[in-house]
């Protein structure tokens, strides 16, 4: 069930990223060609996934909102980009492929980070069929999460604490905000565009703090002990540039309690749902047991 239903979303994602950014010969043809290079490298499109799985959960009809949920994966793939950049993590491969800077260079791949992000809004603000309120608050919701409080906030977190020992509170912090903040908004968002009570926006919310914690720690855990073949970046790169993560701060052993005691609350949080949250409840199970 879960493996279907990604795999027939992320067809439909995939169209719609075509349409929003195409391939053509125009003057600006090279800059589009290196934001495809990123966008179509083979991301697991978990955001957009969970925004239109939050949406079914509470009724909807989640690809509906495909707009909103390709916007999401842009965002995601400008921070992927950037976050790969030699002035931030210096990694060589993503996606299973050379890093958008190898490929194109460093300023071609600050630029298709910085397109893709424009590019997410006019994108989120073509989406129809949705009302216009519940589609401003999306949108400033997905702002939210992706600046200076959210994503943007946490890599900053990140890169400030480069070979340092900060205290776990922090950690948590930065691993909520660079990584769980827009998994929270993809959540949060299919759950509102589809007209959610607020109980279940609130549920849903809780739910995506504990899915987006787990995520990241698991993320911490496969750079170490993962395989470059299974999650399509170097392994060791944590290590290499002297970061504070999980795994620095506790052994493995105990990261991974911490992982499936967010998975717990997470589950928890789906209780009081019906079947229709079925592709949330099989996405926690992914979760913990992921190796890419
Ligand atoms: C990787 O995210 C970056 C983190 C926030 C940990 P994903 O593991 O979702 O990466 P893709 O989109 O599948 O490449
Ligand atoms: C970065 O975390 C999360 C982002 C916001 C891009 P990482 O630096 O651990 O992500 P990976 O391991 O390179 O995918
Ligand atoms: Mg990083
Ligand atoms: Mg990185
Ligand atoms: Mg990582």
């Amino acid at each position: 069930m879960f493996k279907s239903y990604c795999k027939e979303k992320a067809l439909l994602i995939d169209q719609c990223l075509d349409k929003f950014v195409p391939a053509d010969n125009s003057a600006v043809s090279v800059i589009l060609e290196s934001m495809r290079y990123s966008l179509f490298a083979g991301g697991k499109r978990l955001r957009p996934i969970l925004l239109m799985a939050a949406a079914d959960a509470v009724g909807g009809k989640g690809e509906r909102f495909l707009n909103v949920a390709c916007g999401l994966e842009m965002i995601h793939t400008y921070s992927l980009i950037h976050d790969d950049l030699p002035a931030m993590d210096n990694d060589d491969y993503r996606r299973g492929k050379p890093t958008n800077h190898k490929v194109y260079g460093d300023g071609l791949a600050i630029l298709a980070g910085d397109a893709l992000l424009t590019a997410a809004f006019e994108t989120m603000l073509k989406q129809e069929d949705v009302e216009a309120k519940n589609l401003l608050k999306v949108i400033r919701e997905i702002s939210f999460a992706a600046g200076p409080y959210g994503m943007v906030g946490g890599q900053a977190i990140d890169l400030a604490s480069e070979g340092k020992t900060i205290d776990m509170d922090t950690v948590k912090f930065m691993h909520q905000a660079k990584t769980g903040a827009l998994f929270k908004a993809a959540i949060r968002a299919g759950a509102i565009l589809a007209n959610a009570s607020k109980d279940q926006v609130e549920l849903l919310s809780t739910f995506a703090d504990n899915f987006g914690l787990a995520f990241q720690i698991t993320d911490d855990i496969l750079d170490v002990i993962g395989s470059q073949d299974k999650i399509g970046k170097p392994v060791g790169s944590d290590i290499r540039n002297h970061k504070a993560t999980y795994v620095t701060l506790y052994s493995l052993d105990e990261a991974h309690n911490m992982a499936q005691q967010a998975v717990d609350n997470a589950v928890k949080a789906l209780e009081p749902f019906g079947s229709e949250a079925v592709i949330l409840r099989e996405m926690v199970n992914y979760l913990i047991t992921r190796d890419s």
